[in-house]
């Protein structure tokens, strides 16, 4: 079969014949890729950057996709840490790994949004219980989990949703999907009164945030929660220790293992059938997986690329 493979960490990967794929334990099936989203996991995964890569080459890249099942449904499907991913005509899925999809579903579109959609409605199911009528600050609202974020908070409730981000045209787009306010980071005082921030972006801007959201803010001893999901702007934060201490504030994070594996899994039969349903805006590009190495060095235009075998 022919596949995206990668020789080592420095370069990108090579469009090439690859070995068939074979199963080895219970549960697994090959399946035929029909579409793998191209995320900052995968990449992260992909370079060394992510703390499961483990260095074996070849390795073919894709951490989701959507796949057709030796019984010709679609499902989508999320790997475990393998050297065989989803850039490729064939893989090896876990069966209890992956949900099936409605039959019509447009692959692209699932592929390009799991992945970024996850971060929120597992964080606001499983991570924290939210309540309808909650505030939610959204930092890095222009990207694409963020957008998603905007829409799946007011799906499940959201009182008030403000949307932040560096770009104040990016930013301008974004009540259009829902969000009720947009700030810049110079702006990010009248985010005060938040019950909880989404915060995909960490380092110095959120570290920044935290100062002038707190102090202004009406009652310091609300519960604020600030959730940890994604680091574009840097893996370390200097958080000053007074936010601590001054305000009723808690700072977790969410991801595979402050979730747990199961209950990311247990949702997401209800987020594909809501990405499926056209209820979600998503941005996505499909690319021929032979376009692999231009793709993978390909400036970012705001839409999620997704490899189409
Ligand atoms: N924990 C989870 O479950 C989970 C799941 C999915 C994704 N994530 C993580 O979430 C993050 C965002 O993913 P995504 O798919 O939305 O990526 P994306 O589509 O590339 O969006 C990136 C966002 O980050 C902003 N940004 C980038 N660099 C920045 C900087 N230096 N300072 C301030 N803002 C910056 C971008 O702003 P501009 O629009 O201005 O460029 C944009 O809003 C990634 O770190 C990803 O790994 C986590």
């Amino acid at each position: 079969m022919r596949a995206a493979v990668l020789s080592s960490f420095d370069a990108p990967p090579a469009y090439r014949d690859h070995p068939d794929p074979a199963t080895t334990g219970d549960g697994e099936m090959v399946v035929e890729v029909l579409a793998a989203g191209l995320h900052h996991l995968t990449r992260s995964k992909a370079t060394g950057a992510h703390y499961s890569s483990n260095g074996v080459f070849p390795l073919v890249p894709g951490v989701d996709g959507v796949v057709r099942d030796p019984a010709g449904r679609l499902r989508y499907a999320v790997l475990d840490d393998t050297s065989l991913g989803t850039f490729a005509d064939r893989t090896v899925i876990d069966v209890r790994r992956s949900v099936l999809l409605p039959e019509g579903a447009d692959p692209v579109r699932i592929a390009a949004a799991m992945n970024p959609g996850m971060s929120s409605w597992v964080t606001l199911r499983r991570r924290i219980a939210f309540r309808p009528g909650q505030r939610v600050l959204i930092i890095g609202a222009t990207g694409n989990a963020g957008r998603m974020a905007i829409q799946i908070a007011k799906l499940f409730g959201a009182g008030h949703v403000i949307a932040a981000g560096r770009d104040a045209s990016r930013l301008a787009a974004l009540t259009a999907l829902g969000a009720d306010e947009t700030c810049t980071f110079d702006e990010i005082h009248r985010a005060a009164d938040v019950d909880v921030v989404l915060d995909y972006v960490w380092g110095e801007p959120a570290a920044g945030a935290m100062i002038p959201m707190l102090t202004t803010r009406a009652d310091r001893t609300v519960p604020l929660t600030w959730i940890q999901i994604g680091s574009m702007a840097g893996g370390d934060a200097p958080i000053p220790s007074a936010v601590l201490r001054a305000a009723r504030l808690e700072i977790i994070g969410s991801g595979i293992g402050s979730v747990p594996a199961r209950d990311f899994l247990a949702e997401l039969p209800q987020l594909a059938a809501a990405i499926a349903g056209d209820t979600i805006e998503v941005r996505a590009k499909a690319v021929p997986l032979a376009d692999i190495s231009r793709a993978w060095t390909a400036a970012d235009t705001g839409d999620r690329l997704v490899l189409v075998p």
